[in-house]
């Protein structure tokens, strides 16, 4: 494993993984269930995002109490899956700045096609958190990473709920510098760049297509 990729192992998060793999989950449980296990992950993931004091009074009397500081995370969404972990993520940081990646996998080469970019014009400037249920050959992480940087960003880490080794090792070619954290590590890639075994095609589960 990748030494900046940290598998968030909690009970709570590898229950409710079970219950988004199970075939006969449906649609609405399925975001459900992604929202859920996402708000447990960013738990983690936003440990390292810096503070500052405030002053407030309580009822009782004043104080000094931190509160996150200035400039707040901008949350990526990999479309389409990424965003009902998007919409999660925002219920836990509402004034985070918000950017949208489209990009889809073509289903015979599996190279990242990119169609849409919108993002708040001083995020080279501001920690950034990407979202995507999934990590499979990673050539869209890597593809949104890549473009991330080329705007300047320079201080980001990714969420993903499942990923295969062969996406975790390639994101780590082309993008040790970005931390990575996963819910489970699963076996392999199959033969159409599927993760075995995985929970099929999130998008599809996501919105019933
Ligand atoms: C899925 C998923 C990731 C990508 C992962 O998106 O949400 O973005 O596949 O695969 P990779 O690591 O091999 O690139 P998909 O291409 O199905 O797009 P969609 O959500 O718009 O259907
Ligand atoms: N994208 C998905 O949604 N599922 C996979 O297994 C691989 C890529």
């Amino acid at each position: 494993m990748a030494a900046n990729t940290t598998v968030i192992d909690h009970p709570l998060v590898q229950h409710k993984i079970t219950l988004l793999r199970d075939k006969d989950t449906q649609p609405v449980i399925f975001r459900l269930l992604v929202r859920e296990i996402s708000q447990l992950m960013l738990y983690d993931a936003t440990r390292d995002q810096k503070l500052v004091d405030r002053e407030i009074k309580t009822p009782m009397t004043g104080m000094t109490a931190p509160v996150l500081a200035d400039p707040r995370l901008v949350l990526v969404s990999i479309m389409r899956a990424g965003n009902v972990m998007l919409d999660a993520a925002l219920e836990l940081i509402p004034n985070a700045g918000v950017s949208h990646i489209g990009i889809y996998r073509d289903h015979d080469t599996l190279e990242a096609v990119e169609y849409y970019f919108n993002g708040p014009p001083d995020i080279s400037e501001r920690p950034v958190l990407i979202v995507d249920p999934m990590l499979a050959t990673a050539n869209s992480s890597v593809a949104a990473i890549s473009r991330l940087k080329a705007r300047g960003v320079h201080d980001m880490r990714m969420v993903n709920i499942l990923a295969a080794p062969e996406g975790i090792a390639a994101l780590d070619a082309a993008h040790p510098d970005v931390p990575l954290f996963v819910g489970a590590i699963d076996e392999h890639l199959n033969e159409k760049g599927y993760i075995i075994p995985g929970l099929g095609d999130a998008g599809d589960r996501s919105y019933a297509t």
